[in-house]
């Protein structure tokens, strides 16, 4: 059974789903958007286990427990900073990728993610959508451990933009 794909807006800091991805930098030690939320609502022992990690590369993810937060986990992804290179794509795609898998190695069936790299690292918005769409239920044919996907898009004008990609990519 392919996992069902939901989209919310909001603040993904407040969902109660086994895991949260996070769009944070290489140092994996905080930041501002997203990253900056999810360490203000975990509290201060995600960013203590976070400096265990090492950093992470562009792509990869690592995994965290989730503190003072609803999801049990965060997955630390980083997705690449906009060039308008050959490379932006599969960087990204391979975020969603590699979160999914080490959710599904976690035991993860519900996972939330944010719309990685569409602020501060500026990749175009409804590009990122449809890479992420086209990742996300690629690799879930690949891992039916995974029952749920939310997307959380945090403003009403990029919930309607990804709304219609998504009723575009199942028509
Ligand atoms: N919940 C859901 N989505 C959010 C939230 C939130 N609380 N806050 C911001 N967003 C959205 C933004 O609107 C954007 O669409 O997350 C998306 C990603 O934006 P950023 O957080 O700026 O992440 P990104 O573009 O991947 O840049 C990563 O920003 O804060 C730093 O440490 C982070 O250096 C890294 C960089």
């Amino acid at each position: 059974m392919p996992a069902r794909l939901d989209l919310t807006q909001g603040d993904i800091t407040t969902l109660a789903v086994d895991a949260i991805v996070n769009a944070a930098n290489s140092t994996l030690l905080g930041g501002g958007g997203v990253d900056g939320a999810i360490h203000r609502a975990a509290g201060p022992e995600l960013l203590a286990e976070c400096r265990t990690l090492g950093g992470c590369a562009t792509g990869e993810a690592k995994i965290t427990a989730g503190y003072r937060l609803q999801a049990r986990h965060v997955i630390h992804t980083v997705g690449p900073v906009w060039s308008g290179g050959r490379d932006d794509d599969p960087a990204l795609a391979a975020c969603y990728r590699n979160s999914l898998r080490l959710a599904a190695a976690n035991d993860c069936r519900s996972i939330a993610f944010p719309c990685i790299s569409t602020g501060v690292y500026r990749f175009p918005f409804e590009r990122a959508c449809r890479i992420a769409l086209a990742t996300v239920k690629a690799e879930c044919v690949r891992l039916p451990a995974i029952e749920r996907v939310v997307f959380v898009c945090f403003g009403q004008s990029d919930f309607e933009a990804f709304e219609r990609i998504m009723a575009e990519s199942n028509a």
